[in-house]
Parts: structure tokens; C-alpha cells; sequence
């Protein structure tokens, strides 16, 4: 696999000279390094062990529960007590929510600090390092406060998925069916066939995802536009993710976009513009792949409540990204809350 070099950043897969060679050349004050308890015990040694410099650690304690306010208040003042100043580097070593909270916090501190990202779940490799979103979740809404900010490089090592439960893996692996649905009907062929993932094939997957996101954020970074295409699955799917979050053995972020994804080509399928024949293609492709929690919250009050918060709506209308066929997409379609009732009830019905 290439690195994938664009004008602001670079993007790098498993070289650890690059990492080292930009560490060096930054001249950096010092160097913290973001973890949380699993990212510290499965790829925190390896990369002590490849790099030749040392490192300030900030752990927190694992969970979207914690990608909030608190947190970053209690990220601040470790920064503040390891006397980091605007010459330092941020590592965020984790998945989406070290990232995404990691950038934030360095992005906010002194008014900006240099950071990158090193992704260690599916998730964050395909997704959430990618684009430069950043943020907290904030009043029980997800990701509600937070910038856009590109890092100063990305630096993905695909071992680390190693020590990644397979439900995780799982979870990252709805983002990739995604960019095959908006975008790549042969990168969805290509994703959806294999019943086991090999580090070869997760190798690919994840160079095509990126080069996907990142045709689509560079063209539209701050997504006034076609980078809403990116967030198709998500209207229904974050409504679904934010319902079940409180409960006991919740549902992981691919596994309710999993959910979203069929509810929406539903949708679209009930406005006649994708096929009934892809409908059930998609519906039973992704339903093959996941074994989901039982009792999922699906009521129409609550989700369609949810989804009158997407930040894609105008106006108070909601506006989702929805597919034409597996391959092709649009954005700002406007969906309505008997649509979202009858998509609620067919997954309902194909849950049980
Ligand atoms: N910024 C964006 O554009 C964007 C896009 C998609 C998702 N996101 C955000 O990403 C987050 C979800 O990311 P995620 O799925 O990576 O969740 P996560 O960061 O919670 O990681 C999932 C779990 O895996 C553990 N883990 C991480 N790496 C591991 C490894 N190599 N081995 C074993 N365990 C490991 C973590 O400790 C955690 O328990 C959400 O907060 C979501 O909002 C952001
Ligand atoms: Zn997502």
C-alpha cells in the first residue's frame, strides 16, 4: 500500500521511518502522547519501540461516554502540568474518540498545537483520521462541539488492528460498505463478498476508503455540499446510535450506521429512486454481516426526535444522503417522519 500524499498533510501506511523522520525534523518542545487503556496496552509498546524519542503520556479511560467536556478538561491540565507550549506535538494513539478528542484538545490549547493522528481501530484508519473533523460529544448530542482542522499527518500501521475484537473491526467495516454504496459499486462487491478478513484484504480495503473520503473532503472540506453524501446511513443511523447509547451492552457506531444504511435505502427505495432488487441486495448483505444487541430502540418518537437534530437539516426539514443504486448517491433529500416510521417498521421486522 502507497502513502497518499496531498498539499496539507500526508497520509503514511505502516512506516515508522516517516514518523520518526517528521518527529525529528519538527524540532518539537515536547511530545504527549493521547491514549486510553487498550491503545496504551496494545500499541503503546510498539511504538515506543520504533520511535527514537520520548513521550509525555496522557491517558483516559476508554468509551464515547467519556469524548466530552470533563475529559477534555482533564486533557488540558495534564498539559498544562507537563508544561507543553505552542511547540509541542500531540500523538492521539487510538480510535475515533482519542482522535477526534485529542484533536480537539490540541487544536483548542494556546490557540492551536501541532498534532497527528495514529489510528489503531478499522474505524479511525477509514473514517474518523481522515477529513479533519474534530470534537466532543456535548448534551447528549454526538459530536456537537469541535472544529475543522486538518492534522499535521496521518500514520497508519494496520497491525495494530490485530489486538481489535471483532466486533470493533465489524464496526469500522460499515464505513467501508458505505464508500462502496456512495461511490464504488465494485469496491462494494470487493468488500461485501469476503467472510473472513485477512491483513491483505484490510490492507486494500483501507487505501480505497481513504482514497475516497479524501476525493470527496478535498473537494468539499467544510461540507456544504457533496460531502454530505459521506454522511449517507448516518441520519437514521446516528438517531438509532444516540437512542441506544445509555442502554447496557450498547450499539457500536458501524453497527447503528449498519442499521441506518438499510433503513435509508429503504427510504430511497420507497421515493422509487433506487430498485427494490438493491434494496433487498443491501438489506441482506448487512444483515449477513452483524450480530446486533438484542431489543434495539427503534421507536419512531424517539428516533425521529433524534433525527430533527442531524446537523445536515435546514430550516427544520430533514435532509438526508441518500443512494440512486449501489455506486451513486445525492444529498439534501428530504425525508419525513412517516418515511422514517415505515423504514423503522421494515427493520423492525427484518431484526426479528
Ligand atoms: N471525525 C470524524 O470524521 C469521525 C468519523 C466517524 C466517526 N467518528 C467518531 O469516532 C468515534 C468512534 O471511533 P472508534 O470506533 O474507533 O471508537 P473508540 O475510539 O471508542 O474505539 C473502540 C474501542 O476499541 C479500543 N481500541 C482501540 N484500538 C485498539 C486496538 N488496536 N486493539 C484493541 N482495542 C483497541 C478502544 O479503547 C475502544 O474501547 C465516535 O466518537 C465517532 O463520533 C468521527
Ligand atoms: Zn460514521
Amino acid at each position: 500500500v502507497e502513502s497518499i500524499k496531498c498539499q496539507e498533510y500526508s497520509i503514511f501506511f505502516n512506516d515508522w521511518d516517516s514518523l520518526n523522520g517528521f518527529i525529528s525534523e519538527g524540532n518539537y518542545s515536547s511530545l504527549m502522547l493521547i491514549v486510553d487503556e487498550n491503545s496504551r496496552k496494545h500499541c503503546m509498546p510498539d511504538l515506543l519501540q520504533n520511535l527514537n524519542h520520548d513521550f509525555l503520556i496522557i491517558e483516559i479511560a476508554s468509551s464515547e461516554k467519556n469524548k466530552s467536556l470533563e475529559t477534555s478538561k482533564s486533557i488540558w491540565q495534564k498539559m498544562v502540568e507537563h508544561r507543553a507550549d505552542r511547540n509541542s506535538l500531540c500523538v492521539n494513539l487510538g480510535g475515533g474518540v482519542i482522535g477526534d478528542m485529542g484533536g480537539f484538545c490540541a487544536s483548542s490549547f494556546m490557540r492551536g498545537i501541532d498534532f497527528i493522528q495514529m489510528p489503531t481501530t478499522l474505524l479511525s484508519m477509514v473514517d474518523s483520521s481522515i477529513g479533519g473533523k474534530l470534537g466532543i460529544d456535548f448534551n447528549g448530542l454526538k459530536n456537537l462541539v469541535g472544529f475543522f482542522k486538518d492534522p499535521k499527518g496521518v500514520f497508519i500501521f494496520s497491525n495494530f488492528l490485530k489486538s481489535l475484537p471483532h466486533r470493533e473491526l465489524m464496526s469500522g467495516m460499515a464505513e467501508v460498505y458505505k464508500y462502496g454504496l456512495i461511490k464504488d459499486l465494485d469496491f462494494w462487491n470487493a468488500a461485501i463478498a469476503p467472510n473472513t478478513l485477512s491483513a491483505d484484504l484490510l490492507d486494500s480495503f483501507i487505501s480505497r476508503s481513504i482514497q475516497i473520503k479524501k476525493e470527496i473532503t478535498d473537494q468539499d472540506p467544510l461540507e456544504k455540499g457533496l460531502r454530505k453524501i459521506l454522511n449517507f446511513g448516518h441520519t437514521i443511523g446516528h438517531a438509532i446510535e444516540t437512542a441506544n447509547l445509555e442502554k447496557e451492552g450498547h450499539l457500536l457506531h458501524g453497527e447503528a450506521v449498519a442499521l441506518g444504511m438499510i433503513a435509508e435505502s429503504y427510504i430511497a427505495n420507497a421515493k422509487r429512486m433506487l430498485s427494490e432488487q438493491e434494496l433487498k441486495m443491501i438489506t441482506d448483505s448487512l444483515l449477513s454481516k452483524y450480530d446486533f444487541p438484542e431489543h434495539i430502540i427503534l421507536e419512531t418518537e424517539i428516533i425521529y426526535g433524534f433525527c430533527l437534530n442531524d446537523k445536515k437539516n435546514r430550516n427544520h426539514r430533514i435532509l438526508a444522503s441518500l443512494i440512486t443504486k449501489i455506486g451513486k448517491s445525492e444529498y439534501n433529500v428530504e425525508i419525513n417522519k412517516q418515511e422514517i416510521e415505515d423504514a423503522l417498521f421494515y427493520l423492525n421486522n427484518k431484526l426479528k
